[in-house]
């Protein structure tokens, strides 16, 4: 007869992500913490500014009325699907039909994952920029598909990092014996903050689409933008409706993050590919939620402009600081990040042990580079959420630790 397994039980998907990297800067942190210090903490992309109150407001509105109780659509209600069209018609020119070119998710790293689930089968291959924000690969190999990397040149300027990113993609395509599925983008970058422009996504959109090879957008940072430059959408492209799909969210425009609210637009092939694995898979967020958002699109945007003000202060004094503290680090265009490179005299430490080092001797907490993939080692990610009060005592800890060495 069989005997009952006492053993852990084990099971072969989880066995096969790899160990989290972050996991250990964040036991060191709690332990920090425990021990009664006072962490500066510009670890996670997290944001800290309150939702702004009319959108609050809308929720308690939508929240009492118990038609709003109920089930609601995995598609996301009709008129937050309206109003992302109508977004996109202002902020982009970009005109999109709501039934069939866009969709709700609970938030856009929910949309992601569930588009892997959607378009790829094990064996697939998905082109991944390295560093990149982890569910990019991890939702794709989560589900059997094959993820090779662009590895991003930090020592190439902007111009001519697109360029390089191209040409590793030819390289890519030209060296596989099967046509890879889709290639990622995502700017502003999380976590290198880098953009870029309408002419690389036109570049971008004419190889893949020459060689129908599908482009997934991630656009989450949008709006949280510096120097006047808004961050283009790669559906601004004519031909990107053939073979792209893009995901924003209310995360970070609209300080919502707990909120769950994203979105996917473009190609209607892969929006229905979307569709219909979500309607196996969830009922879409709370209506009154969705009411919210709504309220939130199509209302005042003065509280965006407020946020970008906010960061861009934040991110003044954190990069002035830091330089002047010993640290060079460059100004972000955009995003709430800074890419910092450790300074030379740590560079040997590699990007955890750096930042252990940073919580122990400095108390402040940043995210290691290795995180978002081996090509970011030498990088930690500053995310620009501790107030300017806060963010001044982390440089002062810093620029003291730098001085000791
Ligand atoms: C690039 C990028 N995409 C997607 C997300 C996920 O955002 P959400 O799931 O809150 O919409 C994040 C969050 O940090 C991000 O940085």
């Amino acid at each position: 007869m069989l005997a009952f397994n006492t053993m852990p039980r084990e099971f072969q998907r989880i066995k096969n992500l790899p160990p989290y990297v972050f996991a250990e800067v964040n036991k060191i942190k709690a332990e920090a913490r425990k021990a009664g210090k006072d962490i500066i903490d510009f670890g996670m992309g997290n944001p800290d500014s309150p939702t702004p109150q009319h959108i609050v407001d809308k929720l308690k509105e939508a929240s009492s009325d118990p038609r709003t109780h109920r089930y609601s659509l995995s598609v996301g209600i009709p008129g937050l699907r309206k109003a992302k069209a109508a977004y996109y018609e202002r902020r982009f020119g970009v005109t999109l039909d709501p039934e069939t070119e866009v969709i709700v998710t609970i938030g856009s790293k929910e949309g992601l994952s569930s588009l892997a689930t959607a378009i790829s089968k094990p064996g697939d291959t998905i082109i991944v920029p390295n560093p990149h924000y982890p569910i990019h690969a991890f939702g794709f190999t989560i589900v059997g598909a094959k993820v090779k990397y662009i590895n991003k040149n930090f020592s190439l300027t902007p111009k001519e990092r697109d360029q390089d990113f191209l040409k590793q993609l030819k390289k890519i395509v030209e060296k596989s014996k099967t046509k890879p599925l889709a290639v990622i983008v995502n700017y502003p970058c999380n976590p290198t903050a880098e953009t870029t422009t309408l002419a690389f996504y036109e570049e971008l959109v004419d190889f893949c689409h020459y060689h129908d090879i599908l482009i997934i957008s991630d656009l989450a940072y949008n709006e949280l933008y510096f120097d006047g430059n808004p961050p283009p959408s790669i559906l601004q492209v004519k031909k990107a409706r053939d073979i792209a799909i893009e995901f924003t969210t209310m995360s970070k425009t609209y300080s919502m993050a707990g909120w769950r609210v994203g979105f996917a637009v473009g190609n209607k092939d892969i929006i229905y590919a979307l569709k219909r694995i979500k309607s196996y898979l969830d009922y879409g967020a709370f209506a009154p939620v969705q009411i919210a958002a709504t309220a939130a699109l199509n209302g005042p945007q003065k509280c965006v402009e407020d946020l970008r003000k906010l960061y861009k202060e934040r991110r003044d004094v954190l990069v002035k600081g830091l330089n002047d503290a010993g640290w060079p680090v460059e100004a972000p265009p955009a995003s709430m990040f800074v890419w910092a490179k450790i300074p030379d005299k740590f560079l040997h430490m590699g990007s955890v042990e750096f930042s252990k080092k940073l919580i122990t001797d400095a108390e402040a907490a940043v995210a290691p580079g290795l995180g978002f993939g081996e090509n970011g080692d030498e990088y930690v990610r500053i995310a620009l959420i501790e107030n300017l009060q806060r963010s001044k005592q982390a440089i002062r800890n810093i620029k003291h630790m730098i001085q000791k060495g």
